[in-house]
């Protein structure tokens, strides 16, 4: 059967970067970089959104851990944490407290019961896939999402001058005949379309560029969303 877009295209890139470079800078490098400085930001903007203590959150795309790192240093909740590649998923674990769990799980759904969850985060997970297969994720999301539960996850936007400069860098792949790493565009009337479609409630719309967390910008823009 053939693997998805995403599987075939982070495995081979965790591969890559294990194979040239030192452990803790192939881990970082594969979600992005700036492990701690990231994962701090990520924390503050899933408490901004109303993660507090005891709650279940469920971490999409969870990488080598930045988030869940931050998290167990701060505060106590039920986490899980689902990626692709287990190379991440095993680091994300060793940086991560021991009740924190861990799931490779390759289809466009949620292993959760319905109305379990009080948050779900998706951190620069939407930005490379397409967006039929985002709904599909948002319409189970919103499944497992208790009433009054939320959704956040970060996106890239034409609006953001800031962004355009990964837009270049596809494009300039695509000049060059290679296939680019996808890097999907949301514009924020697509999230209002949604969320209307699949019965969320938009919260709030953060630019990327907002210094709003603790003084800091996430670079990536921010949708919070409410079953
Ligand atoms: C740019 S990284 C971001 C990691 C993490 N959210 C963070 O901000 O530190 C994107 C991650 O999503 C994972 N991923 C991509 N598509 C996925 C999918 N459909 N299901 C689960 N994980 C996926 C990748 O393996 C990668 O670890």
């Amino acid at each position: 059967m053939a693997q998805f877009h995403f599987v075939e295209d982070y495995q081979a890139y965790v591969k890559h970067l294990l194979a040239t470079k030192p452990l803790d800078e192939a881990m970082s490098e594969a979600i992005g970089g700036s492990y701690e400085k990231i994962g701090h930001i990520e924390k503050d903007i899933v408490t901004y959104a109303g993660l507090k203590e005891g709650m279940k959150l469920i971490d999409y795309g969870c990488g080598s851990g930045r988030l869940a790192h931050a998290l167990g240093i701060s505060i106590k909740i039920d986490y899980l944490g689902i990626d692709v590649v287990d190379e991440l998923l095993n680091y994300a674990a060793s940086k991560s407290p021991a009740h924190y769990q861990f799931l490779n799980h390759q289809a466009l759904n949620v292993p959760a019961e319905e109305t379990s969850v009080d948050m779900v985060c998706a951190f620069s997970l939407f930005t490379h896939l397409l967006h039929t297969e985002t709904y599909l994720y948002l319409e189970d999301m919103q499944r497992v999402l208790r009433p009054g539960g939320r959704m956040v996850f970060s996106f890239l936007e034409f609006a953001m001058p800031s962004h355009w400069s990964v837009f270049e860098a596809t494009v300039a792949q695509q000049r060059n005949s290679q296939v680019p790493h996808l890097n999907i565009f949301i514009e924020k009337n697509a999230i209002q379309c949604w969320a209307n479609q699949l019965g969320f409630k938009v919260i709030e719309l953060i630019n990327g560029d907002i210094e709003k967390f603790n003084g800091k910008a996430l670079g990536q823009s921010i949708a919070i969303l409410e079953k």
